[in-house]
């Protein structure tokens, strides 16, 4: 659990090696004293974990993964790696629920073996959870997180290790961002339901879907926000910068 501002970029299925160099200049930001109030932490593809990793070890910026497997350690499971591989590479975090894998078949059930997975391999957890459009029209939101919730979470006590990432599937790379009226009453509604399930233990929420270096003026107003999940704007790195100097200043 930290109180810094979390910046995390998730890269999705973009980069290269040469795109490594570009994120020479968030590292250097985050050295300044300035922005030790901000915690960057980079989310590549597979392909490019160790190399982040290698990149990142003299500085504040952490790496995760963008996803794991829900078994084993090990295993015959063509395509995919499993969290103690990600933590024995060095990375410190992984997304897990990411609505681009709940479609592609993540269930809440298989959601919350990753998750009890993760944790037992010393994994720090992003899990994300939100509604799509059609329960969004349908009234449905809070019903759709508290179900992803209860059994994302089944069997987990303790949250500390848990940032809890709110990404409305509409608004990722939509360009669509709910008010800030609407979105810090959202916010606050899931601070409620987490303290009152998981008795008070201090929660961590960062918001994501279209967080860009323009609207990030207003986003950064909305109350009980510990950090933003930056899908587009973070591959870029001066976006990414601005999003980060806007926020901390
Ligand atoms: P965009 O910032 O591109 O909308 O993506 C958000 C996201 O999915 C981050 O996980």
């Amino acid at each position: 659990m930290t109180n810094k501002i979390l910046f995390i970029a998730n890269w999705k299925m973009f980069g290269d090696l040469e795109s490594l160099k570009s994120i020479e200049s968030v590292i250097k930001l985050t050295k300044k004293k300035t922005y030790t109030k901000a915690k960057v932490i980079y989310c590549p593809p597979f392909t490019l974990l160790s190399s982040f990793v290698n990149k990142t070890k003299k500085s504040k910026v952490n790496v995760g993964s963008q996803d794991c497997h829900f078994e084993k350690d090990n295993g015959p499971f063509t395509g995919s790696i499993s969290s103690s591989m990600v933590k024995k590479i060095g990375a410190e975090y992984v997304i897990i629920g990411h609505s681009e894998k709940r479609i592609e078949g993540d269930s809440n059930e298989k959601i919350n073996k990753k998750i009890h997975n993760a944790i037992s391999n010393n994994l720090k957890v992003i899990f994300c959870i939100g509604e799509n459009l059609y329960e969004k029209n349908n009234k449905k939101t809070n019903y759709v997180i508290k179900k992803q919730i209860n059994s994302g979470l089944k069997k987990i006590k303790k949250i500390d290790k848990i940032i809890f990432a709110y990404e409305p599937v509409w608004s990722i790379g939509t360009g669509k961002v709910l008010n800030n009226n609407k979105l810090e009453k959202q916010i606050l509604y899931i601070k409620k339901y987490l303290k009152k399930k998981f008795r008070k233990q201090n929660t961590q929420i960062i918001y994501g879907g279209s967080v860009n270096n323009k609207n990030i003026d207003n986003l950064k107003q909305i109350a009980g926000i510990n950090g933003f999940l930056i899908g587009g704007a973070s591959q870029n790195s001066k976006k990414f910068i601005d999003i980060i100097k806007k926020t901390i200043i």
